[in-house]
């Protein structure tokens, strides 16, 4: 199909710096075109999209789906806000990017905006979750030397079993997950495991003096949500402030209205010392990230230790404001709440020798399927019907959609979900 495609349009089209426009591919073309020419570190679910809007995206085809994915919770805005659109386009008119060798009039509007809504002194603008991840480490690290009197190169950071921040070599260093670190080492050393959810064993790796930070998701996503005992961040925090240990809240995923609260950690009224933002930072728009933290901390970093070309330009501070505030102007974490909690009822209808398992809070959520269909196979099912989800582990498959979505589409998409997983 892809040769018979090159063929007819590569003298026309196909030299170099020409492409052919999507739309004018079906749906197999572009899987072949992406085969082809892209390198191979990711394995999509066959569907082709061409537009979304709110809480559907299109495919070539013209056939319309539920986002249950919502770009990994970077979409809690929904497609295509209005809000995101208006500021990414006029800023851009105006100043796109200076770099940090400059300063811009946006940069410290958007850094004022976003420490007074955390609640934090300062605040060191990146681009993905992964450069958060990184920076967070560096912070830690760099308070250990200045700070804790760590000796030179001694200082450990603790991770949960199960992390996911991403995929740099000091991310892949964290995981416990052999698709992820399998074939890249050396890794990055300091880095120290215990079980999630297991206070006795955070009590435990915090009395070695040399550790700096525990780095741990509120929930976590990509392991396949799952949630911790209640209590558990709150004695985290209690922990790592006994042992003079910082606290990195890894909130990519869960933060941002994503659980039914602005940050996940606000259920237990706990403060990290180290926030990580990212995805919907930004709506999905443009990558923005953010680390937060308090000046005795963030000014353990100065001048030229630490940046990025991207991070703080004044396009993505604009989309960055306005995303923030749809968040807030939308009460989309109230409705992420009301939302989950219909969705979570609606799933539990479903019979338990089926789906084992459904967790989650706000519309952070994942089903367990207990039968002979692995969740790769329901996925395939579910886009045929209609809705496009994710599996994340062999059986359990997430269900994020974003956070706009109203009671009539809840409705409409769990109805597809339970029709889809009972026919099989
Ligand atoms: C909890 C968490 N942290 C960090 C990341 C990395 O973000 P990015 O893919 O933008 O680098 C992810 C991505 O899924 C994540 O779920």
């Amino acid at each position: 199909m892809f040769s018979k495609l090159t063929t007819r349009l590569a003298p026309r089209l196909c030299t170099p710096g020409t492409t052919i426009a999507s739309r004018q591919l079906t749906s197999q073309q572009v899987f072949e075109r992406e085969d082809k020419y892209g390198a191979h570190n990711y394995h999509p679910l066959p569907v082709a999209l061409t537009k979304a809007k709110g809480v559907f995206v299109w495919d070539v085809e013209g056939k319309r789906y539920f986002d249950y994915l919502s770009a990994y919770s970077a979409v809690n805005q929904g497609h295509g806000h209005p809000k995101i659109i208006k500021a990414l386009t006029e800023q851009a008119q105006v100043l796109a990017l200076t770099s940090r060798a400059f300063y811009s009039d946006v940069l410290g509007e958007y850094e004022e905006y976003v420490t007074k809504l955390f609640n934090y002194d300062k605040v060191l603008p990146m681009n993905t979750g992964v450069e958060g991840g990184e920076t967070a480490c560096k912070l830690a690290r760099k308070w250990a030397y200045t700070k804790k009197n760590i000796p030179k190169n001694q200082a450990k950071i603790i991770f949960a079993e199960n992390n996911f921040w991403g995929r740099t070599l000091s991310a892949v260093s964290a995981s416990t997950d052999p698709s992820s670190y399998e074939g890249f080492g050396p890794f990055m050393p300091g880095f120290e495991i215990i079980k999630y959810n297991d206070v006795q064993a955070l009590e435990k790796a915090l009395q070695d003096p040399n550790v700096c930070a525990f780095m741990v998701e509120p929930i976590q996503g990509e392991a396949g949500v799952v949630v911790p005992d209640d209590g558990y961040l709150k004695k985290v925090r209690e922990l790592c402030t006994k042992n003079n240990v910082l606290w990195i809240a890894d909130e990519v995923q869960t933060g941002l209205a994503r659980t039914g609260r602005m940050l996940a950690v606000d259920y237990e009224g706990v403060k990290p010392d180290i926030l990580i933002l990212g995805k919907a930072l930004s709506g999905g728009m443009y990558p923005v990230s953010a680390v937060l933290a308090n000046d005795d901390v963030m000014l353990c970093i100065k001048p030229g230790e630490h940046g990025s070309t991207y991070g703080g330009n004044p396009l993505g501070c604009k989309v960055a404001m306005a995303a923030l505030e749809v968040l807030q102007e939308e009460k989309l974490a109230e409705n992420a709440f009301k939302m989950g909690e219909l969705l979570r009822s609606e799933l539990n209808k479903l019979p338990k020798d089926v789906v084992s398992v459904v967790r989650g809070k706000g519309l952070l959520n994942a089903i367990v399927i207990n039968s002979k269909h692995d969740a790769w196979d329901v996925c395939l099912k579910l886009k045929e019907n209609g809705l496009l989800a994710k599996p994340t582990h062999g059986d359990i498959i997430r269900f994020a959609p974003p956070l706009v979505i109203n009671e009539e589409q809840m409705l409409e998409s769990v109805d597809i979900i339970k029709k889809t997983i009972m026919s099989m």
